[in-house]
């Protein structure tokens, strides 16, 4: 089934008052100053926010679809005054959702005070009160607010845009009141495959289903990014998994994107996963001592370890191989370029020899024509005499 092109009504469907009205000061030098936002909010005078991108609106959408039912339930179980974290809420958008679904209050976190200020200027646009919907400007990573006291975290696009993704999981289990819900949304890598690394001694190797890719994004304009000087480490599943459970959560599981649903996806380069602080546990405060049993680290066998070296074998011996080509290529043009520093040197000296043929022949010439004109003449004076 071909993915479904959202309509930007549908994202924001609960969100708008229905009441027209102007645009503040605050907010129209936000609108008017670049770069584009994050969503395409619908403003009260009929206009919009200008947005990122189209895509954004697809992802949105589906994040929407997939994560509201499991939000609702659990602010529903937490009653009227549930608490809500969206830790890198940007301007906001899912912090908003999560108060028209139910929760109490709702605080949205971000780094960039760009965002925190436009994600303030919507909230008062739409007239919903701080004490509902509070935005503070602050790194998720040190968030100091008291332990325990939300019944719901998001953390939706933003572990992948961190070099310490699962210190980020472990503030929001501190967080989170027990048996509190996480919600974490992430990019994903396409890396399924285990990887194979070393391990202290030349024959210790182990593979890891979970692994990261590191990206520096360093781009200190684009609101959406990693703050400035950050490594990105993209987790894939694997790590996403290993990371929620050392961080504290339990019960994790996967939402199911349908086909209509943004590619992204559907195809598991984006996924979203919950996780549940589990009663009665105190949030650790470290990962566990002991990797016993834990299914993500699995020692390599001997007979993989013979494969392993001898791939790498391989690999050594094909860039040997690819050297020794080089040199053999290197050796022919330098024996091309003597043969036809020899053709030359052939045709100079051929040159050189038909030169002194011919000038061999006027020499010659030019002695022997006066001897015979001498001669005669002498020949013609003897004659004369007698
Ligand atoms: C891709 S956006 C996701 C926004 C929103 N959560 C969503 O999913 O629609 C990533 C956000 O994380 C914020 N961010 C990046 N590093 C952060 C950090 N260390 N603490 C808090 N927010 C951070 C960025 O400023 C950006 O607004």
């Amino acid at each position: 089934m071909a993915a479904r092109v959202p309509a930007v009504s549908a994202l924001f469907a609960e969100l708008l008052p229905g009441e027209p009205a102007p645009i503040a000061a605050e907010l129209r030098h936000e609108l008017d100053r670049p770069p584009p936002w994050m969503y395409p909010w619908p403003l009260r005078d009929g206009t919009g926010a200008p947005v990122h991108s189209d895509e954004l609106v697809s992802v949105h959408q589906t994040r929407r679809e997939m994560i509201e039912p499991v939000v609702r339930a659990a602010l529903a179980t937490a009653g009227p005054g549930a608490r809500v974290l969206d830790l890198g809420c940007n301007e906001g958008l899912f912090a908003h959702l999560a108060r028209t679904w139910g929760a109490g209050h709702v605080l949205g976190c971000d780094i960039r005070d760009d965002n925190i200020r436009r994600a303030t200027a919507i909230r008062d646009h739409y007239g919903i009160s701080p004490a509902e919907l509070e935005f503070r400007c602050v790194d998720a990573l040190t968030l100091d607010s008291a332990p325990g006291q939300f019944d719901l975290v998001l953390a939706l696009g933003l572990i992948y845009h961190l070099e310490d993704p699962v210190r980020a999981l472990r503030v929001a289990r501190r967080m989170l009141a027990p048996d509190g819900l996480c919600v974490v949304e992430s990019q994903l890598t396409r890396q399924r495959d285990p990887v194979v690394h070393g391990w202290g001694g030349s024959a210790q190797l182990h593979q890891t289903a979970a692994s990261f890719a590191a990206r520096f994004e360093d781009e200190p304009e684009n609101l959406l990014a990693s703050a400035s000087g950050v490594l990105s480490l993209i987790p894939n599943a694997a790590a996403v998994e290993i990371a929620m459970q050392v961080a504290g959560f339990s019960g994790l599981r996967w939402l199911e994107a349908t086909a209509d649903h943004d590619q992204q996806y559907v195809i598991g380069d984006r996924g979203i996963v919950i996780g549940r602080a589990a009663t009665g546990e105190s949030p650790p405060t470290r990962a566990p001592l002991t990797r016993q049993g834990d299914p993500h680290l699995v020692p390599v066998g001997a007979i993989e370890a013979v494969l392993v070296r001898a791939r790498d074998q391989i690999s050594a011996l094909s860039v040997r191989e690819q050297e020794a080509v080089l040199m053999l290529e290197r050796a022919r043009a330098e024996l091309a370029a003597a043969e036809r520093r020899l053709g030359e040197a052939e045709q100079r000296r051929a040159d050189a020899e038909r030169w002194l043929a011919d000038h061999r022949t006027s020499f010659s010439w030019k002695i022997t024509a006066p001897l015979r004109a001498a001669k005669r003449s002498l020949i013609a004076r003897r004659s004369a005499s007698r």
